[in-house]
């Protein structure tokens, strides 16, 4: 039995056989990326053209075994095409169950669009995501700084001062109050309240609305009240906390004293201390197919492989659904991006790819290179990022 254990692994393999290596050999994996082939008959590097239910029959073994592979924290991510969207949604809520879709991200490929027949000029695809056990997973995120790079027009969060606290570094954004009127006395009466600060203590009250305890008037407190709702028959909105969460949190809460004297007022923020992190939306619009072409030429390899996902792409995934030292697989290797993008993040990856020969157009250019099939394509790849692999057939 190969011990998988330790470092990367490129296995030279059809993806059933390398599945079952990695089964044999009692791996688990916490990611799973795959990037089919589309069924679309139009990429040249290797073929794809097979009848839908041919396509489907070839995938559903795959996809129930690496089902089994996951942790039960675990997260398979696929990339498809509007083509095959529908059957692989409907066959992978027969394998993963309904409840376990996470999501579906659209990836745009190509903004320019690509003219393949009468319709619309393609500029996205499809990213299908779905947990092991969706109760098992959490938020997927991303850090803030590297979506701002990779995606400006999607992350474009305004720059917020940091402050910091006995408890560590925060921004703020929103203000304790609910803006929307729809939460009040009516709706919720546990949040709607007086907050009392005391700013040379700092200490922090709270009371029914308009029932300052006397001890505490004219003993400089400045009160918050709930603030006033504009709809008919309503009196105030709610805060966004109940009194117990104020009374308890307040910690994580902002006081600001405006004004003097009898007009000194209060505004009660809410202080963010995950701000190097966001929630990742489901468009990925930046990292493109040309980006993904453009590193392949960096790395010397340019021309032989017409679609390679850009690195930028997996890292967000990975960054989302992993931890360093995690491990990731991708069983349609191809260039072996899953590999350099898991490799830059810290995580341990897993690649199967197929002695699949190069087709007409790119066994040339790429014989001369002495690459004779795409697993040693992803091989070269790995090598040329100076990322370090263990090889193996099975
Ligand atoms: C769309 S490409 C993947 C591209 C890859 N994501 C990248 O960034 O370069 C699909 C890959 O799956 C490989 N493939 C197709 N059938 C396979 C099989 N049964 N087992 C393993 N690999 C296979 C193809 O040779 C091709 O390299």
């Amino acid at each position: 039995m190969d011990d998988f254990r330790e470092g990367n692994w490129l296995l030279r393999a059809d993806a059933a056989a390398g599945l079952r290596a990695l089964h044999r050999a009692g791996q688990q994996v916490k990611m799973i990326y795959i990037d089919p082939p589309y069924n679309t008959g139009n990429t040249f590097a290797y073929h794809d053209r097979r009848a839908k239910d041919e396509w489907l029959a070839m995938m559903s073994p795959l996809l129930a075994s690496a089902r089994e592979l996951l942790t039960a924290d675990g997260l398979i991510f696929i990339s498809i095409d509007f083509n095959q969207l529908c059957e692989l949604k409907l066959e992978m809520d027969r394998i993963f169950g309904t409840a376990n879709l996470i999501g579906n991200f659209v990836w745009v490929s190509n903004l320019k669009g690509r003219q393949l027949g009468a319709g619309p000029a393609g500029t996205h695809e499809y990213i299908l995501t779905y947990a092991r056990d969706a109760t098992q997973v959490g938020q997927l995120r991303g850090r803030t700084e590297l979506l701002q790079k990779l995606m400006p027009t999607v992350y474009h969060l305004p720059q917020r001062q940091v402050k910091h606290d006995a408890r560590g570094a925060y921004v703020t954004k929103n203000e304790l109050y609910n803006t929307n009127s729809k939460f009040n006395e009516v709706t919720a009466p546990s949040m709607v309240f007086d907050i009392h600060y005391h700013p040379q203590t700092g200490a922090v009250r709270t009371s029914e609305v308009g029932t300052l305890d006397p001890e505490l008037a004219g003993a400089g407190w400045v009160s918050a009240h709930p603030h006033p709702n504009a709809k008919p028959g309503l009196k105030f909105h709610a805060w966004r906390w109940s009194r117990a969460k104020v009374e308890r949190d307040y910690a994580d809460l902002e006081f600001q004293v405006h004004g003097r004297g009898t007009h000194r007022s209060l505004k009660i923020y809410t202080k963010i201390r995950d701000f190097h992190e966001t929630a990742l939306k489901d468009l990925v619009m930046g990292p493109s197919t040309i980006s993904g072409q453009r590193e392949l030429q960096r790395l010397g390899l340019g021309g032989l492989f017409e679609t390679p996902k850009p690195t930028g792409l997996l890292q967000v995934l990975i960054e989302a659904a992993t931890s360093p030292g995690d491990t990731v697989l991708d069983f349609f290797a191809g260039s072996g991006t899953t590999g350099q993008a898991a490799h830059a993040t810290g995580r341990r990856f897993f690649l199967i790819q197929l002695e699949e020969p190069f087709s007409s157009a790119t066994s040339g250019p790429a014989g001369e290179q002495g690459l004779h099939t795409i697993a040693d394509l992803t091989a070269a790849r790995l090598r040329a990022a100076e990322v370090p692999f263990h090889e193996l057939r099975c």
